[in-house]
């Protein structure tokens, strides 16, 4: 397997600045297309490339931004926004390419503003991402003075730190100063987004994967995965393993390869028991899925999804229960409140599973249990929140269906 960089992602605290970036080509894109190229062909490049959502949907980008209506049909202000909100458990990603590469992400951005017609942009980022946040104030102001902005306004706003603002529509509101709660969808913010204009919301590894299509073509981001999907992809892994982090692989590699080869195999005294393959929000695949490509399709086939591509990895040593715990005592204290299944339904789960944790669940917990999916689940709420939630515990109750009898029948966490 060979890794394939065409990002660069320097983790270890320091940045690629203008001239570093300049000198491996950066901003060529931009001198390639802008004032070139008609947006509507730029537009067609990343539609034809394949490029596919990294923020956990994996929707086509070049579809996304096909339906953002024309200046002439819409004349008035128009907004790209980048999702630097990173607040899903397990998955880190965006960090290293925005603290180690931030030119990437920038000319990426005017890339897109330009395609989309767009008249500013704003860098929506993690209030806690404070490293990030220097490193792109940084580099615009390089970028501004390097004159390759072409007068583009993009603005770097930190968020205060709730899940939900990473939801598009909550974080137009946000955005907006009001409270961040989702927005009913039609109408897309293609349509009607910040402040009412048109507005296209994009992942940060998204937009950072614009300048080397435009620069190098859609053929050859095809290319680059070794499956039917397109291109590379920035995958990350967390628990007992030997390297945890993440890597730039092609999209299609398995997880075997990818926990095995790249993240070194499972600690000494550990053993793989199951995998969170795309975060917190998607479902656990067990030890006999490891030979299934990590693209968005293997995984939907397969059972799960591939979010964001971001492994979280459960040992045998750890508690299965505990685990998801964990992860449900998350997603209830981020629930918006907005819609009464997300709000009264997590905290529920959560005070059950706490409770079976310290050796207090009742047997009529399971079933309690595993009813919340069909409550919480894919269309019963307003936003994607609760059923993301919902995948880990769906999955987790029949994997898991003897730790949590054992839980109940023998009133004690056997891994405390
Ligand atoms: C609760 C919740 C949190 C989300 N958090 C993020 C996030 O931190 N970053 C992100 O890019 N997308 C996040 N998303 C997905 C966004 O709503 C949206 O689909 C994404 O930004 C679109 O970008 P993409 O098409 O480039 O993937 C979240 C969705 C939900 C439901």
């Amino acid at each position: 397997m060979q890794l394939v960089l065409t990002k660069n992602i320097d983790g270890g605290g320091k940045r690629v600045d203008f001239a570093a970036y300049a000198r491996s080509g950066g901003y060529e894109a931009v001198r390639k297309v802008v004032g070139k190229l008609a947006p509507a062909d730029v537009v067609q490049v990343v539609a034809d490339s394949g490029l596919a959502g990294c923020g956990g949907g994996g929707f086509p980008t070049g579809r996304k931004w096909q339906a953002m209506p024309s200046r002439a049909a819409r004349p008035g202000p128009r907004y790209f926004i980048v999702n630097a909100d990173e607040m899903e458990p397990g998955t880190f990603k965006d960090r290293y390419l925005m603290e180690g590469d931030p030119h990437q992400l920038l000319e990426g951005i005017v890339l897109a503003a330009y395609a989309v017609e767009a008249d500013e942009a704003y860098i929506f980022v993690r209030g806690e991402y404070f490293q990030a946040i220097a490193a792109l104030e940084a580099a615009i102001a390089e970028a501004q003075a390097a004159g390759v902005l072409g007068g583009l306004t993009i603005h770097v706003h930190a968020g205060v730190g709730r899940y939900i603002c990473g939801e598009e529509t909550a974080l137009l509101n946000s955005l907006e100063g009001k409270r961040a709660i989702p927005r009913a969808k039609p109408p897309l913010p293609q349509v009607s987004g910040l402040f009412g204009c048109p507005t296209i919301v994009n992942n940060v590894e998204t937009v950072c994967n614009v300048p080397h299509i435009v620069r190098h073509g859609a053929e050859w981001f095809r290319g680059l995965g070794v499956g039917d999907e397109a291109g590379t992809k920035i995958f990350g892994v967390s628990g007992r393993v030997n390297r945890p982090g993440v890597y730039e692989l092609p999209m299609g590699t398995s997880l075997r390869v990818l926990i095995e080869e790249f993240a070194g195999g499972m600690r000494d005294g550990f053993q793989l028991r199951a995998v969170l393959p795309g975060g917190a929000s998607t479902g656990f695949l067990g030890v006999e899925k490891l030979d299934t490509p990590m693209s968005v399709a293997g995984m939907a086939a397969a059972g799960s999804r591939l979010g964001t591509g971001n492994v979280m990895v459960l040992d045998d040593k750890t508690c299965p229960v505990g685990f998801i715990r964990n992860l449900q005592h998350f997603f209830a204290q981020e629930s918006c409140g907005w819609c009464a299944p997300c709000r009264d339904g997590l905290p529920w789960v959560d005070q059950i599973l706490a409770a079976m944790e310290t050796g207090q669940g009742r047997q009529s917990d399971l079933a309690v249990l595993a009813d919340m999916p069909g409550r919480m689940g894919p269309g019963k709420t307003f936003c994607g929140l609760a059923p993301g939630a919902m995948a880990s515990l769906e999955t987790g109750l029949k994997m898991f269906a003897q730790d949590f009898t054992r839980h109940v029948q023998e009133r004690v966490c056997a891994w405390a």
